[in-house]
């Protein structure tokens, strides 16, 4: 829930002036009074930027040469690119750095691994509490070269689309690398989904190699991923190959499409040229939720990607050299592919990979590991927050956590009470927090406070404030900018951003309708927001049918479709409600068939296991109501607006009824409300 501004800011850090830069020695160059904690070199060619203010400006400004220059002076480059940018937000067409040549892996590994062979580039914080592997950067080189030469071997070739279905690990991110440095394209399917779920991932992307692990451990518990994907297989004829990499070791059904991937690896060449990749080649599609049943795989190209995830890195969390940064998102979200792998590696950075869970084996998992690695920066889920406050203050007190200097969190808003245990308990009041707001489809972080110790003020709980080159903007129905006042409106984006996503894999039409057409100008994110004190960002959450539980996105229809297929179950409509841990939570109603009896022993068991078994656990609807008839307009539309209400419980605020074909249903479906928990 999203609290008023007056309940946000303590009224003590309401009174202290906002002040933006101040003046200070000149850090950069030419006198530039610039505060960035972390410093930005390219700034000395900006002319006339001598302010942080300025710089955002000229970002927004002067776009394509505040993009070139970082581009130029950032990116290793086979060949240079000719033009910046190509975009026309008004019919969605985006395209950067044209011309220009690179290879992702290179510039994520190669060239780290040459000016610092022995810099740890990953640390796996494996699921058993203190086991930690280490990889160099140029122990990862050898790893990305020869997975991708075991690909290449067995035929992968540029273009060629890959699954990964793999638990969080240097080999997941090794086989990530490994498709960049082919050309081929990754599809990360999330560890967690069914194989139902994968199935239609892999079906969509039409891909016929799966990289994939034995099994999988989480908070000690086995999952048997490679069980999973022989199922999903059944469904897939056209997968030909199926990669397997070994976490357990223990037993799991063969098929004949199995290849070792240890002991490829072991035969492979331990060098593998990199491809050379066009810079709108594609990198990866990251499946995402819609407002439809159907899962859509964005698709993110080479250079304004990789560009941006390590832009966002380095400066939202005031990355420097020499720290030891945790993103404990998993791989497969996309906060996995920018935070983990593709920011912090392109930026030579050393990532820490996290396996586990938050509450295993203890609550204090996350700041045991904070002690141990001695980390500088934490990037994790208000649904995690949440969770860890309940168990009190003593699971972070007890560990030494001064290493810490900016705490991140992502996915959902982080309402004010965990923003305040996160600030005050976890940073001991001296980290800054950085609530940052993004989407699979921007690629990187776009809005979110600036990390400082300038004396500046952090909104509680709000994103705050536009990063480099993104400008947001509050539109209204009738499709014009909101300005001034603090009105809620869509939240869309304005200019373009090398981050952006291209298209929907096989669906540009339908990337047009969600993002560009709703809004003729803008890009549209789905999400509403509103400004506070006329200046500062505020996400109030999705306007369409997508629910947001733990940090995961997912859209009603998924569930409904499958509940729908049940035999007994005529139809079934799902919506979101407020959950004090996962944020939201799916409520379902179901109507049954003629002649199914609402007493039907373990209906709603069985229809919880299917979502399970086709979706994913964290889809399960947290309750279920059984009724005979679902309330509809006379044109027969099910009517969401009074469904939300009665699953909230608010049963005497139904609001406006006299649409409805039949007003009968929902007082009986009121009755049966009220007789729930
Ligand atoms: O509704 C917004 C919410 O998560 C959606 C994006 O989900 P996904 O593509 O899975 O990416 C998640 C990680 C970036 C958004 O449309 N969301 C994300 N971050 C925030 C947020 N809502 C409020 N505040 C945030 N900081």
């Amino acid at each position: 829930m999203i609290l008023s501004l007056s309940k946000q800011i303590p009224s003590a850090s309401r009174k202290i002036k906002l002040q933006w830069f101040s003046v200070t020695t000149a850090p950069y160059s030419h006198g530039h009074e610039i505060k960035l904690t972390t410093p930005m070199p390219e700034v000395a060619s900006f002319k006339g930027v001598t302010s942080y203010t300025d710089l955002y400006n000229y970002s927004i400004t002067n776009s394509n040469h505040f993009w070139e220059t970082h581009a130029k002076s950032r990116l290793k480059w086979f060949e240079p690119f000719h033009t910046t940018s190509e975009c026309d937000m008004s019919v969605g067409k985006a395209k950067w750095f044209l011309g220009g040549k690179l290879n992702v892996s290179v510039n994520c590994v190669d060239r780290h691994a040459q000016t610092n062979p022995d810099k740890i580039a990953l640390i796996w914080e494996k699921d058993e509490l203190g086991q930690n592997e280490f990889v160099t950067y140029q122990q990862l080189l050898e790893m990305v070269c020869r997975l991708a030469n075991s690909l290449v071997d067995s035929g992968v070739r540029k273009g060629d689309r890959v699954a990964i279905y793999m638990p969080v690990s240097p080999i997941a991110v090794a086989a990530m690398l490994a498709c960049a440095r082919i050309g081929a394209v990754h599809s990360v399917v999330f560890a967690g989904f069914s194989a139902d779920a994968l199935a239609q991932r892999i079906k969509d992307a039409g891909a016929e190699t799966i990289i994939t692990t034995d099994q999988a451990v989480r908070g000690g518990k086995v999952i048997e991923l490679k069980n999973i994907v022989n199922a999903a297989l059944v469904q897939c004829p056209s997968v030909k190959r199926v990669f397997l990499s070994h976490r357990l070791g223990k037993s799991y059904a063969r098929t004949d499409k199995d290849i070792d991937l240890d002991e490829a690896m072991s035969k492979a060449d331990k060098y593998c040229e990199p491809v050379s990749m066009d810079s709108e080649d594609l990198l990866f599609m990251l499946y995402t939720s819609g407002s439809t049943g159907k899962p859509k795989g964005i698709v993110h190209t080479q250079a304004g990607y990789l560009l941006y995830a390590m832009m966002t890195q380095k400066y939202v969390f005031d990355y420097r050299d020499g720290d030891i940064y945790a993103c404990v998102a998993d791989v497969g979200w996309i906060t996995g592919h920018s935070y983990v792998v593709y920011g912090p590696l392109g930026n030579g950075a050393t990532s820490v990979l996290f396996e586990s869970v938050p509450t295993y084996p203890d609550p204090g998992r996350y700041w045991n590991m904070v002690e141990r690695l001695r980390i500088n920066q934490f990037y994790g889920a208000p649904t995690a927050i949440r969770l860890l406050l309940r168990y009190g203050d003593s699971y972070v007190k007890k560990y030494d956590l001064s290493t810490l200097r900016v705490l991140g969190s992502v996915g959902e808003p982080i309402n004010h009470e965990a923003w305040e245990w996160y600030h005050n308990v976890v940073g001991n009041g001296k980290c800054d927090v950085v609530d940052t707001w993004w989407q699979t489809e921007t690629g990187g972080i776009a809005i979110t406070p600036r990390p400082s110790s300038l004396g500046d003020v952090i909104v509680p709980s709000a994103p705050m404030r536009p990063f480099f080159g993104i400008q947001p903007a509050l539109v209204g129905e009738d499709g014009k900018e909101l300005v001034g006042g603090d009105s809620d409106g869509a939240c869309c984006l304005k200019t373009p951003w090398p981050g952006m996503a291209r298209t929907i894999y096989g669906d540009h039409e339908r990337f047009l309708d969600t993002y560009y057409r709703p809004y003729p100008g803008y890009y549209f994110s789905g999400d509403g927001a509103r400004k506070i004190e006329n200046e500062f960002f505020q996400i109030t959450g999705r306007m369409d049918d997508v629910l947001n539980i733990s940090g995961h996105r997912l859209g009603t229809a998924e569930i409904e479709d499958i509940l729908d297929e049940h035999v007994d179950v005529a139809e079934a409509a799902v919506v979101g409600v407020p959950h004090h841990i996962k944020g939201e939570e799916a409520f379902a109603f179901v109507s049954l068939k003629e002649g199914v009896s609402k007493q039907k022993v373990n209906l709603v068991g069985e229809l919880k296991s299917d979502v399970r078994q086709k979706v994913a656990a964290f889809a399960v609807p947290g309750q279920i109501l059984i009724s005979d008839a679902l309330p509809k307009t006379r044109s027969g539309k099910i009517m969401r607006r009074i469904l939300r209400k009665l699953a909230a419980g608010e049963v005497n605020d139904l609001g406006d009824t006299s649409t409805l074909a039949d007003p009968t249903v929902v007082e009986r479906l009121a009755a049966e409300r009220l007789k729930m928990k």
